[in-house]
């Protein structure tokens, strides 16, 4: 009953030049499928130029890496959710790893992005996931549970009901180790079980998407796991010929 959701995360790659060229290539491969949703998050700088480039293409949509927690206002250097809707975008990657690591990003800045990115109109995708020295120390699912209620914790039901969550294990994200479906499965279905415990059976519509390391080799076990809904690919979607196959799986 859920659609499979095929995510790519651009991180800091593609420019607006490329990315008008690498939209040109993969949307020749790819006709539109109607039973799945695709979301390209390309950097700021091109999000103007990919939504130009998927103009006549309402099967794939466009979200936001990162966005400030205030709409406007004097925050140099900063991009609001209200801007990347107008840009194009529809969803927002909230609380990426690489957000809390390397820019300190807090379980209340992610509540008060993921409140911001609903009022401006676009649907936060919360991204949760544990270190490796936290799952050897075996706290995967206090984690995962910690950042997941944090970050929604600003949202009513029918918000929550609304929005996408994301689970990357850090030791997964660029170093090639996958979690197994059966890795990942365990902690969707406690993100899930979690879900429902907050909004009822309402948290049966939210998608769950895995991330980390996921390519085309992998994308098809993981997606067959009862509650992995969808896949969101970084380096693997950085080429047009690879992320057509992901999205085509
Ligand atoms: P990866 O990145 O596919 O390169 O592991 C995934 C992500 O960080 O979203």
């Amino acid at each position: 009953m859920r659609t499979p959701v095929f995510a790519a995360n651009w991180k800091m790659n593609i420019g607006p030049h490329d990315a008008a060229e690498f939209m040109r290539t993969f949307l020749g491969a790819y006709a539109p499928h109607m039973d799945r949703t695709v979301i390209v998050f390309p950097p700021a700088l091109s999000l103007c130029a990919v939504a130009e480039s998927t103009r006549e293409r309402a099967d794939i949509q466009l979200g936001v890496q990162n966005i400030f927690r205030e709409s406007r206002g004097a925050f140099t250097g900063e991009n609001s959710a209200v801007m990347a809707k107008q840009a194009g975008a529809t969803f927002a990657l909230v609380g990426h790893s690489e957000r809390r690591q390397l820019f300190s990003e807090t379980d209340h800045e992610t509540s008060l992005k993921c409140a911001e990115a609903v009022r401006a109109g676009l649907v936060p995708v919360l991204c949760v996931g544990e270190t490796l020295a936290e799952r050897e120390r075996g706290e995967t699912e206090a984690v995962v549970l910690r950042q997941l209620c944090a970050g929604v914790s600003e949202l009513d039901p029918s918000q929550i009901a609304s929005m996408l969550v994301a689970y990357e294990p850090v030791w997964a994200i660029g170093t090639g180790r996958t979690a197994t479906p059966a890795e990942a499965e365990s902690v969707h279905a406690v993100i899930r079980a979690a879900l429902r415990e907050r909004v009822g059976s309402d948290g049966d519509r939210v998608p769950i998407l895995y991330g980390g390391s996921v390519n085309e080799g992998n994308a098809a076990s993981l997606l067959s796991a009862p509650d992995i809904d969808g896949v969101l690919v970084g380096s693997a979607c950085l080429k047009p010929d690879s992320w057509t196959r992901i999205v085509l799986t």
